[in-house]
């Protein structure tokens, strides 16, 4: 829960950073509440020196174009852990969870102005595939 602060990495100037932290808790927190079984995701923590120093989230749900497929809510990395191949691995326990459930597909969203987060996963083998326009209206 510690680590979801970082979770507002490059988010949009005309968003609330509080709020996305915020709602990266809960949707952590969602994780540890009971649900059918068909419908549980998995949280993969890396622990170094007994401490918890990076987290991934998981989850399936179906894209619009029909397929199930897995979702990645968040992952991060310490400050003082990165580039040292955590994020790799925590993707690879990611995508493993994933290929357990015979899904074709693994997606995830990050925001446009997260530079690193974007160099990492191009480093890693995802590709861009969507992007989203937002307007903010004068009132
Ligand atoms: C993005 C993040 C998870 C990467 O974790 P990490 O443990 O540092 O990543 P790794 O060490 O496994 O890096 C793998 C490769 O990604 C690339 N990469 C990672 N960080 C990079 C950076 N800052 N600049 C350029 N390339 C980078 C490199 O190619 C790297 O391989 P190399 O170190 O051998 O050159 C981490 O920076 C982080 O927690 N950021 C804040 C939270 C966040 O933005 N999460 C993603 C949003 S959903």
């Amino acid at each position: 829960m510690e680590l979801a602060a970082r979770l507002c990495e490059g988010v949009a100037e005309w968003r609330d950073p509080d709020a996305v932290v915020e709602a990266a808790r809960q949707w952590l927190a969602g994780f540890f509440a009971p649900v059918a079984p068909e419908q549980r995701g998995a949280v993969f923590v890396a622990v170094a020196g007994g401490e918890v120093v990076g987290l991934v989230s998981v989850n399936t749900h179906r894209h619009f174009t029909g397929p199930v497929e897995a979702y990645i809510g968040e992952l991060v990395v310490a400050p003082h852990a990165v580039r040292g191949g955590v994020g790799r691995r925590l993707l690879g326990a990611a995508e493993e969870w994933a290929r357990g459930r015979g899904v074709r597909h693994l997606t995830l969203e990050t925001a446009a102005g997260n530079a690193t987060a974007r160099r990492f996963y191009a480093a890693v083998g995802y590709r861009e595939e969507a992007v989203r326009f937002t307007r903010v209206l004068d009132q």
